[in-house]
């Protein structure tokens, strides 16, 4: 057995790529197999620009939680949060707040894994990852530890950081939101990215093929569609752009328009 293969459980499947060893492996991580970097390459052959998606989603994923946090937000559900790395959310969320009180949910059993094998000290705070799937809302809603954690009584901020292209349209994804988004109070935040295929559908076509034989297939979404996902909530500014056009830092990047994602920012009123 390899070295990074060492705290792996019996549920993690090395043979079949997962989107989030796959995205671990865009990053420049060192939690994927075989099975994730070829499925990966394929997608990087087709769109050598995927390892920037990947960095700006993750630097999207920083501004939005500092966003919320600076609206006096303290306590983030993450549902899908992926493997941690620089910039990941429970990083990005206690320094923005030492007190942040922070639930990942995630359905691949490697980050489940890591998490066992690696806890986060959260100091003040507290940080929890636990078993869910987007999918199933309600069950996530109902966990006893994600109740354990957040006081539903209080704003939380929702973020749904490129997890809504794998839950496609028969999986009824803006009925998922809005379930989340209707068990947290007003003062709420909804984050969201997602991948589009509004500048080259040909393209992304030939990279959702190779999601197929992953664990879950990518489903991409225009900036209408993405829109809708803050049907009865307050976009706001930007609005649905793509990412590094969202609140940037510093000067917006040149290829820009090359990173065909989307981010977004809502309020509940
Ligand atoms: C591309 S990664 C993004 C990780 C993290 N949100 C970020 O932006 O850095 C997508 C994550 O969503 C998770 N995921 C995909 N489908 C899911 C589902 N139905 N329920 C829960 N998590 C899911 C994957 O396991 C993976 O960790």
């Amino acid at each position: 057995m390899s070295d990074e293969a060492k705290w792996t459980t019996p549920e993690v499947d090395t043979e079949v790529a997962t989107p989030a060893r796959m995205y671990d492996y865009y990053l420049g991580g060192k939690d994927n197999f075989a099975a994730d970097r070829e499925a990966a390459e394929k997608v990087l052959k087709n769109m050598p620009k995927v390892r920037a998606f990947a960095r700006a989603n993750r630097a999207f994923l920083g501004r939005a939680v500092r966003g919320i946090a600076a609206e006096g937000v303290s306590q983030f559900l993450d549902v899908g949060i992926g493997l941690p790395g620089p910039g990941g959310t429970v990083a990005s969320a206690l320094a923005a707040r030492p007190d942040a009180r922070i639930v990942g949910v995630d359905n691949d059993p490697i980050v489940l894994a890591h998490a066992r094998a690696r806890p986060v000290d959260a100091g003040i705070g507290a940080a929890t990852i636990v078993k869910g799937d987007l999918r199933d809302p309600a069950a996530i809603l109902a966990d006893p530890q994600v109740r354990g954690v957040l006081d539903f009584e209080q704003p939380i901020g929702v973020l749904l950081i490129a997890v809504l292209h794998f839950v496609s349209d028969d999986e009824d994804p803006y009925g998922i939101v809005s379930t989340l988004m209707d068990a947290v109070p007003a003062g709420s935040f909804l984050a969201l990215t997602h991948v589009t295929g509004d500048f080259d559908q040909e393209r992304l076509a030939v990279s959702a093929k190779a999601y197929e034989k992953s664990t879950a297939k990518l489903t991409v979404r225009s900036a209408k569609e993405t829109a809708a996902f803050f049907d009865g909530l307050d976009l706001l500014d930007p609005g649905v752009v793509l990412l590094p056009r969202w609140r940037p830092d510093g000067p917006v990047p040149r290829d820009a328009d090359d990173i065909w994602m989307y981010g977004a920012l809502g309020r509940k009123k």
